[in-house]
């Protein structure tokens, strides 16, 4: 008997490339979507998956409508990956983000209780639940400080699903996932909009890129290797909580750094704060500046994460690092931008 899986948010990133690899793993995968969301699959073209997926509309807000999907199918694994997961518009929406991010997690995990107890659950978590952190690595006991609307959402989407594990005995693991990246991320996420800009400034489409804060840290990994944390996660005897992350942290311009040298260009960085300015040496044009627009009212600062559970419990390992993470994002945009002129 083949599983049948589900996974919510399978139009993004992380559920394009999950749903791949549950499918290469010869599951049922059902998408389960809101019905706006479906018009934006080209993700699922690229992976060329769109025709084995079986797609339900669903919505994280209407109780029936998860109700109807969990007693139909009965699934052996359920994945939360759907989320409103920019950060940056959870300050301007922070309530219908809240009924997403945290609200929603729990009508799922009603749902399952009452409805299809035996179903495995992962949640997407994540690292911007630690925040405003003062530790130099953040793991599993990490004091969450969460700086955003979304950060808090999420943490409680946490919380209630180790408060389900715990009181019901549900097989509930959260992933604490830390930034990932792939030439499948959103344009609005920062490291793709550094490639596609990069890209657009190298083929002389483009004079400069604007920015927030160049300073902030993340801990960077490719989301390909992350989807392959969450399924492990579930195939445990037991649920647990795991973070997830390559153990190396990198600034905004640091990134950008890596892409000028892949581009060959020469980048020299000048002033500081909402003041400072990446300039092309050879041109002697500002490509890089700041807009003070782009910062948020309140900004996580630094992660880096510590995955030592992950990596001796799922056996779970990084397999792409930075600089190749970078080299693939950049490359793909590249083809990208080259082909659409
Ligand atoms: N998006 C964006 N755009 N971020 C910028 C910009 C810009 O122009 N300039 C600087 N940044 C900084 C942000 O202030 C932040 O500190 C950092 O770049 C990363 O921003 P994002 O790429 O938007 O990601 P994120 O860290 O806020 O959140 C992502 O990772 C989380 C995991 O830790 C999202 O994928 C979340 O959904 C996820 O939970």
């Amino acid at each position: 008997m083949k599983k049948i899986a589900c996974i919510t948010g399978t139009s993004g990133q992380d559920g394009s490339y999950l749903a791949d690899l549950l499918l290469n793993k010869n599951y049922v995968v059902v998408a389960a979507d809101r019905r706006s969301a479906r018009s934006d699959n080209w993700r699922h073209k690229y992976l060329n998956i769109e025709k084995k997926l079986i797609y339900e509309n669903f919505d994280l807000t209407d109780q029936g409508s998860i109700d109807r999907l969990i007693k139909n199918y009965k699934f052996d694994e359920f994945y939360n990956l759907a989320a409103q997961s920019f950060v940056g518009s959870s300050f301007n929406t922070p309530i219908s983000t809240s009924e997403i991010n945290g609200m929603g997690v729990l009508r799922i995990l009603e749902s399952i209780r009452l409805n299809s107890p035996k179903t495995k659950f992962y949640q997407a978590s994540t690292s911007e639940m630690f925040g405003k952190t003062s530790n130099s690595y953040q793991n599993e006991q990490t004091i969450f400080y969460p700086r955003s609307p979304y950060a808090v959402a999420k943490t409680f989407g946490h919380y209630i699903g180790q408060n389900y594990r715990d009181s019901f005995g549900l097989f509930i693991s959260n992933g604490i996932l830390f930034n990932h990246e792939s030439p499948l991320r959103g344009e609005e996420f920062v490291t793709r909009k550094i490639t596609i800009g990069m890209s657009e400034i190298f083929y002389n489409k483009k004079r400069f890129l604007e920015l927030g804060n160049l300073d902030a840290k993340r801990d960077w990994g490719y989301a390909k290797d992350y989807v392959e944390a969450m399924w492990k996660m579930l195939q445990q005897k037991k649920s647990d909580d795991f973070v997830v992350s390559t153990g190396q942290s990198h600034s905004v311009s640091d990134f950008i750094n890596q892409c000028c040298k892949l581009l060959g260009i020469q980048i020299k960085w000048k002033g500081k704060g909402i003041n400072r300015v990446g300039i092309n040496l050879k041109t002697n044009r500002v490509i890089i500046k700041v807009n003070p627009n782009l910062y948020r009212p309140a900004e996580v600062d630094y992660l880096r994460g510590s995955s030592k559970k992950a990596k001796s419990k799922l056996k779970w390992k990084v397999k792409t690092n930075f600089k190749q993470l970078v080299k693939i994002m950049l490359d793909a945009d590249l083809d990208r931008v080259k082909k659409s002129y």
